[in-house]
């Protein structure tokens, strides 16, 4: 069955093409887009469409690409709302208490797990989300590791194995024996579920060395590379993202001026994750600066119990627009395009032939919106791969 979205007031396809607005978003007004067998067939205006099998009208509002969400932590048991108590109340945020939902983890069985993960999915592509990543990371034995990323893989193709997200408990007088097991048996049970590897760069969890051996040893088993860095202080994260080629580093909140023309100069793009900040009252980090420099710049919600417990991708642009620096348009792009480059996914973040039917028709006239508006539902009606949702 194809469909035709026609009227579309204004469409963001992230594409250059005839008609399209100049800027990075590529508008194109008075829209319509051809979908069949779950993939963009045609994109033009509404008075030229062709016959579809069925039609939408989206009465002159705004569509565009659903969210791409490349950093989330959607398997876990338990919450952390005291610990966000505590520190509205004035504790800092430290890597530590990642512990804490290691323990309530490890007591859920598959099927809380499993349920909570679909309540997850549906609050995401209710938001627009229709691509997102989710890293394991809570379990922290070769057993417990291996069921959240099997648990992660029946719901997202972007799978990220996090055996190094923390030193567990029983491991706190021997990190490196820790590190011998996530880049041996754990990495080995792992990795079928899973497309890329991850580590926590940081005071208090991992250090360069450590995080370094767990990378080599994932892209030697054929994932790709991405980086949690700088994020609760200066660090060594950005450099070693950049030099082992990973698809993204994530968090760069507190970077210096060789980080930032680091990464100009590289394919790594750089995830900023607002709602961290927000969440843990840490400075916001600059975007305007390292947009500034040339680098590519994504927004992700980085969705888990202990620092950022929010899954909406508006939000997150809201907040990189009124405290980052970014544009309305720059960060709509960056949730989308930006995702998509993030998770090296060509067929995702836009609107063009080929690319999958990810669409997102807003109660709005434009993508302004998303930002003008915050905390405000804008989202009509999402088809993920054609389908509505
Ligand atoms: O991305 N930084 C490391 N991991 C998560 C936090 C996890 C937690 O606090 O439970 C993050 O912020
Ligand atoms: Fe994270």
């Amino acid at each position: 069955m194809s469909l035709l979205v026609r009227n579309i007031g204004e469409l963001v396809t992230n594409e250059s093409g005839p008609g399209r607005e100049t800027g990075p978003l590529g508008i194109l007004r008075d829209a319509a887009v051809l979908v069949d067998g779950g993939r963009v067939a045609w994109v033009g205006k509404t008075a030229d469409s062709p016959d579809a099998d069925e039609a939408w009208d989206a009465a002159g509002q705004c569509v565009i690409p659903g969210f791409v969400d490349s950093h989330s932590h959607l398997v876990f048991g338990g919450d952390r709302a005291d610990e966000f108590a505590a520190r509205m109340a004035g504790r800092r945020y430290e890597a530590g208490g990642i512990r804490s939902t290691v323990a309530a983890t490890r007591a859920a069985l598959d099927d809380v797990l499993r349920a909570r993960l679909a309540g997850f999915v549906a609050e995401l592509h209710g938001q627009g989300t229709t691509t997102f990543e989710v890293k394991t990371g809570y379990g922290l034995t070769v057993d417990d590791e291996a069921r959240l990323a099997r648990l992660a893989a029946e719901v997202t193709d972007e799978v990220t194995f996090l055996g190094a997200h923390v030193v567990p408990e029983e491991y706190a007088d021997d990190a490196e024996g820790y590190v011998d097991l996530v880049c041996g048996p754990m990495l080995e049970a792992c990795a079928p579920h899973a497309r890329w590897v991850d580590a926590f760069c940081e005071r208090g969890a991992f250090t360069a060395e450590q995080s370094r051996r767990v990378l080599e040893a994932g892209a030697a088993r054929g994932l790709g590379v991405r980086v949690h860095g700088n994020q609760l202080g200066p660090g060594e994260g950005v450099r070693l993202a950049v030099e082992l080629g990973a698809a993204s580093v994530d968090h760069c909140t507190y970077l210096d001026d060789e980080d930032v023309a680091l990464l100009a100069a590289s394919d790594t793009v750089c995830t900023l994750l607002p709602g961290v900040e927000f969440s843990t009252r840490q400075p916001f980090p600059d975007a305007r600066r390292l947009l500034d420099a040339g680098v590519a710049v994504t927004l992700a919600s980085d969705c888990n119990p202990g620092s950022s417990f929010t899954s909406s991708m508006a939000f997150c642009i809201a907040v990189a627009v009124r405290e980052m620096g970014m544009t309305p348009a720059e960060a709509v792009w960056a949730a989308t395009a930006g995702g998509a480059r993030a998770l090296r996914r060509g067929d995702a973040g836009r609107v063009g032939v080929g690319a999958r039917a990810d669409l997102v028709l807003l109660r709005a006239p434009s993508h302004v919106h998303l930002a003008y508006r915050p905390g405000v539902p804008l989202v009509e009606r999402v088809w993920v791969r054609g389908q509505p949702v």
